[in-house]
């Protein structure tokens, strides 16, 4: 399996550039499944998990273009199968984003169930109660879920919790069900905003989005799109708290701060001086050890989830005592195990975990075993005496693009071993 290996003691310094946001580019590469029009992405990160999407929906018949660079070339003329399998859907737990176009675009969908993942049983409960109030017929057996509607019609869809993919799927198949439907308590994430902006160009009727309260007025037909997506806060995030925990001083480039308010205030509330630009973010932490910084994870706007484990290695490091608290997930804290084979201070209790600051950690060999768990690991790997060893890092290409690289860049002295 690939390694990286870390050398840590080095500052971050320069300046990056971030790539297009996972989260935005899955929904919107199945919004193609609307249309029997012609459609294009563009700003497309090479992640894995793009390319199990581009799978996903080349095996159902829609016909797939890469361009030059990061654009993507998408046209569902025909769809030749109304199935994601389980062997595609088993790795990427957002396939079930095909759900609720699929069915509004042909009247019928067969997704495996999702299952559950390190993080957390992941439900999808939300998201086929939001469509049988849409009308659609569904069962569940044999790990797939069957779901049938000659056309959807409007509903108000009051969801009983907060969910970004749930929020998405119901989204999509709104765009084409009679009538009007309204989403009652749903995600305001960033990635929701950019998937509805480019629904509302392909001819969707919709307003509300980023609000908690979407209202969707159905149409026949959707034209396609082009569209760019938007960049991606969490990477950007990242690599921002890798800065802090170096004592380093970067530009990242190509972001939107405007999406990232909650982590640029606890970055300030850790010692670092943030500027904010139109599509910049600076933060000189002046080769100052970060102050400890307590948070609680929330739905957007609150802080991301998918920032805490980055947090919990910043406070592994930083001056003082830090409660972490994570509301989302029931286990995002498989990461604190592996940090503490560095020599960090850590105390999990329930949902919560409280970090004593330490003044160094020791490297040691390390697995990752979820997405942002990796890179926090990587971030740990910074700042550890000696050379960190991590193990697994499949996991963080599926949502870091070039990750080795663009570190190296910053200073870090980072490399991918070959396989063992
Ligand atoms: C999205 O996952 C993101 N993935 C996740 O990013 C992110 O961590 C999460 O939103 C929260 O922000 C994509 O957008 C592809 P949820 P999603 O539905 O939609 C419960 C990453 O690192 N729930 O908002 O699956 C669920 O168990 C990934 O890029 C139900 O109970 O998350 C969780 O506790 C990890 N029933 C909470 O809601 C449902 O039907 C929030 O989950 C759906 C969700």
């Amino acid at each position: 399996m690939a390694r990286i290996e870390i050398e840590g003691g080095y500052p971050l310094t320069g300046t990056v550039a971030v790539s297009g946001a996972k989260n935005a580019v899955l929904p919107i590469l199945m919004a193609s499944l609307l249309t029997a029009e012609p459609c294009r992405l563009v700003g497309v990160p090479h992640l894995k998990d793009v390319t199990t999407t581009m799978e996903l929906l080349g095996q159902m018949g829609v016909e797939i273009s890469l361009g030059e660079g990061f654009d993507v070339g998408l046209q569902a003329a025909h769809l030749s199968t109304h199935t994601a399998p389980y062997d595609l859907v088993k790795t990427m737990r957002a396939s079930i984003l095909v759900l609720g176009p699929l069915l509004a675009r042909a009247g019928e969908a067969r997704v495996s169930l999702p299952g559950g993942c390190a993080i957390g049983a992941r439900p999808v409960n939300l998201h086929l109660k939001g469509l049988s109030q849409m009308g659609a017929e569904i069962t569940v057996e044999g790990g797939y879920i069957h779901a049938k509607a000659s056309r959807l019609t409007g509903a108000r869809v009051v969801m009983d919790g907060i969910t970004v993919t749930g929020t998405e799927n119901i989204l999509m198949a709104a765009t084409l069900a009679e009538g009007e439907t309204v989403i009652e308590n749903a995600a305001q994430e960033p990635e929701v905003v950019d998937l509805a902006e480019c629904l509302i160009a392909m001819g969707a009727e919709i307003s509300g989005h980023g609000s908690t309260r979407i209202v969707v007025k159905g149409k026949e037909t959707l034209a396609g799109y082009d569209h760019t997506v938007i960049p991606d806060r969490i990477e950007a995030g990242t690599f921002l708290v890798g800065a802090a925990m170096t004592g380093g001083h970067i530009k990242v480039t190509n972001v939107r701060p405007d999406t990232l308010d909650a982590v640029i205030e606890k970055l300030r509330e850790a010692g670092a001086h943030v500027v904010e630009g139109e599509d910049f973010i600076e933060l000189d932490m002046a080769g100052k050890r970060p102050r400890a910084v307590n948070l609680a994870t929330a739905p957007y706007p609150g802080f991301p989830t998918d920032m805490q484990a980055q947090f919990t290695a910043l406070n592994a490091i930083a001056e003082g005592t830090a409660v972490v608290r994570e509301t989302v997930f029931e286990n995002r804290f498989m990461h604190i195990l592996e940090l503490q084979r560095l020599g960090a201070d850590m105390q999990i209790e329930g949902n919560t975990v409280i970090i004593q600051g330490k003044s160094k950690l020791d490297a040691a060999p390390m697995m990752a075993t979820d997405l942002r768990a990796s890179a926090c690991l990587v971030l740990a790997g910074l700042v550890a005496e000696g050379k960190t060893l991590i193990d697994r890092v499949y996991h963080i290409d599926r949502g870091y693009e070039n990750i080795e690289e663009k570190l190296g860049q910053l200073g870090a002295r980072i490399r991918r071993l070959p396989v063992s």
